[in-house]
């Protein structure tokens, strides 16, 4: 039985990139793998967050990962702030990596460009992300391709440490998608599709209605040669949107290319815009009955309760191995 570890920002409401290239396939391992999922809300705050936002979206989210199957029985599911675990190894394994390995993140360069202010912990994100990882013994972290950086980074932070130290953490290996693992923006289809971006019809969030979906995917940049066909250089518009059409609906690439031949972008779309409505419907219906549920704030607490038993044994580990700890416990 291996161990599985994945984390979701609660910055915005989930949108169909994060569920296609990593929430989806979470499911998938909980019959076998001791599996823990967390909205890492203590992420979030590296970019300001409205308070009142944060928290709801926090819940959000929670209810987002059950109605996309994430089962409160077999998997283990909480909120990063509520396992103080977290913070305290990030801090030590800080104290491991080095400032230069931080400056090279695509994401803190992504994020911080252009910007007057940038926060400390926007730069300082990858060792709480590796404190999330390696507290749990994680053998494999499914997530899109855009992470793929930060878990190589948590995967020699672990190195450094068993060897400077003592040889207590898992080094991890990150599970990315063959398909659906880069859903790019709606509106600029060379840009990664983002819950942060600005322009909401860049995506599509999972609780847009019928209506918003539509209207979003007609408007959806693509090109002007009128013909449905896979090539990301020169059609990047198209190729997500088939590459989101065939996930949702479940028939491949080279089968919607045959299937609308000689046809129009309008329908192409409206049939891309109802394979999606047709995946997220069930999914928001499951949605509505958790958020309004006081069981959500049981499985939280639960997940809390079950997260740090087992994180609290490493970051003893940890702690003793790095002379933090004046008693054996
Ligand atoms: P976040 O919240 O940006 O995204 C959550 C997951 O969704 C994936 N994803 C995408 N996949 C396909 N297409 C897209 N356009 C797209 N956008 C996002 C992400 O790769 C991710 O798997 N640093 C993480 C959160 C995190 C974490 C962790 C993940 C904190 N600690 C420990 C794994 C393990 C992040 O910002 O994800």
């Amino acid at each position: 039985m291996a161990v599985i570890f994945s984390g979701i920002q609660p910055s915005g409401t989930i949108t169909i990139g994060n569920y296609l290239g990593a929430l989806k396939h979470f499911v998938n391992y909980q019959e076998e793998d001791e599996c823990y999922f967390c909205v890492v809300n203590q992420h979030a705050i590296t970019v300001h967050q409205d308070p009142a936002e944060l928290k709801q979206n926090s819940k959000k989210l929670a209810a987002l990962y059950l109605a996309c199957g994430i089962s409160s029985e077999k998997s283990t599911l909480f909120i990063q702030s509520e396992v103080p675990a977290h913070t305290k190894l990030g801090w030590m394994l800080q104290c491991v990596t080095y400032i230069g390995e931080l400056e090279r993140m695509t994401q803190y360069k992504d994020k911080s460009k252009g910007k007057e202010a940038v926060s400390s912990g926007l730069l300082t994100y990858p060792p709480l992300m590796a404190a999330d990882i390696l507290l749990y013994g994680t053998d494999f972290v499914p997530v899109g391709d855009d992470q793929k950086q930060h878990i190589e980074l948590t995967r020699d932070i672990a190195e450094r440490f068993n060897k400077k130290y003592r040889e207590i953490f898992t080094v991890p290996e990150p599970h990315i998608a063959k398909e659906g693992a880069r859903i790019m923006s709606l509106v600029d289809p060379t840009k990664k599709m983002s819950k942060s971006d600005e322009n909401i019809n860049s995506f599509i969030s999972m609780l847009d209605d019928e209506k918003t979906i539509m209207k979003k995917i007609k408007r959806a940049t693509t090109d002007s040669d009128g013909i449905v066909a896979y090539d990301k250089e020169n059609k990047p518009g198209i190729s997500n949107l088939l590459t989101i059409y065939s996930l949702c609906s479940g028939e491949s690439i080279e089968e919607l290319v045959v299937k609308y031949e000689g046809k129009g972008y309008g329908d192409f779309k409206e049939g891309t815009a109802n394979a999606i409505i047709s995946v997220l419907k069930p999914i928001q219906e499951r949605y509505e009955a958790f958020i309004n549920s006081p069981e959500l704030d049981t499985i939280l607490d639960h997940g809390a309760m079950k997260a740090e038993r087992k994180a609290n044994k490493m970051l003893n580990k940890a702690e003793r191995a790095m002379g933090l700890a004046r008693k054996r416990i």
